[in-house]
């Protein structure tokens, strides 16, 4: 059925597991994430971005995760909004039938202007007003996620926080996130800690400078009531990179986000965790290696059956290690 994320969260909260938030674009996508889920009788939140509403359209978005909770009625599916970019964007979604949105204020309209703090509270606080009217869960996010190393801002996927950041723009602030829920009264908070979208987030395997997990602790501390979020949670496997370059992909060195830092924030309130490059690594790794061994096939369902299977094991990974997995 489905769910608002507040109802999934409470839960995670209250039995101490966080929940993959995987971001869907297509049908294949969409029942590598189901199959998995049924797998390991994990509940559900699929998200879809701004790109992925340009790319499949939100009617056929819509019906997809429609079509996922009708043949999948025990599981509890959230359909979530990524990074909007605007309350009308989120008023947009809500009328479509989302159970949940993200108001993304901590930039402007543009995607690439670093909001006030004023700015992001208002904008929060209305989408708050309009999604609880109609039972619909509202994520907010703090601070601009970004890197440590460079101190820039998040632009692989192409929104995110023009030129050279600040340390306090790249690290969520405790009290500034405590004024922050107060006053938008919204369900969950996404944090900056040193994670950015994408592929190349660390350029070596994160340390505790340019991942802050200490960073979650402080904040958890001063608020914890609060479903955390962590976005541009991508582990980038070493095995999928290498199974990439093996098959003619040109990938540079790059980390992503180990698991087992996950796993200690999950004890400390991460309740959601974004994963969207992992699912897109293991899709092109299966294609590639499908396409190496058999170049003379060319019917989309033989190479799209690997590239699923390889999703579908991310996503059984994931919700085993995060815990989520049996709380269907
Ligand atoms: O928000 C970031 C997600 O990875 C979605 O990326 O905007 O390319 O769909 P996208
Ligand atoms: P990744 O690029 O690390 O998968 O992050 C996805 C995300 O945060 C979507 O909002
Ligand atoms: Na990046
Ligand atoms: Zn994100």
């Amino acid at each position: 059925a489905l769910v608002s994320m507040r109802q999934l969260l409470d839960h995670a909260a209250e039995h101490g597991y966080g929940i993959p938030a995987f971001n869907v674009n297509n049908l294949e996508q969409v029942q590598a994430i189901m199959e998995a889920a049924a797998e390991t009788d994990s509940p559900v939140i699929m998200q879809a971005s701004a790109g992925a509403r340009k790319y499949a359209g939100e009617g056929f978005l819509k019906y997809l995760i429609q079509a996922a909770v009708e043949s999948y009625p025990h599981i509890p599916v959230v359909m979530h909004q990524d990074h909007g970019q605007s309350p009308a964007i989120c008023q947009g979604a809500i009328n479509l039938g989302f159970s949940s949105v993200m108001m993304d204020g901590s930039l402007k309209e543009d995607g690439k202007t670093i909001a006030d703090y004023e700015y992001n509270v208002d904008v929060t606080r209305k989408v708050v007003d309009m999604a609880h009217k109609v039972g619909v869960t509202v994520e907010g996010e703090l601070g601009c996620l970004g890197s440590l190393e460079t101190m820039q801002g998040d632009k692989e996927d192409g929104h995110g926080a023009d030129g050279k950041l600040t340390m306090d723009q790249l690290l969520t602030d405790p009290e500034q996130a405590a004024d922050f829920v107060r006053k938008t009264q919204l369900d969950a908070l996404a944090i900056a800690i040193g994670t950015s979208h994408g592929a190349y987030k660390f350029t070596r395997k994160p340390t505790g400078d340019i991942l802050s997990i200490s960073r979650i602790k402080e904040i958890h501390k001063r608020l914890p009531n609060t479903h955390l979020v962590m976005h541009g949670s991508s582990s980038v496997p070493q095995e999928l990179l290498a199974e990439i370059r093996e098959f003619g992909g040109d990938m540079k060195e790059t980390y992503g986000v180990p698991v087992e830092e996950i796993q200690e924030a999950i004890k400390y309130g991460v309740r959601k965790i974004n994963i969207d490059t992992d699912i897109r690594l293991a899709m092109t790794g299966a294609v590639r290696r499908f396409f190496a061994e058999n170049p003379s096939k060319f019917d989309p369902r033989e190479y799209l059956k690997p590239a699923r299977a390889a999703a579908k094991g991310i996503c059984v990974k994931r919700y085993t290690e995060f815990g989520t997995a049996g709380n269907a």
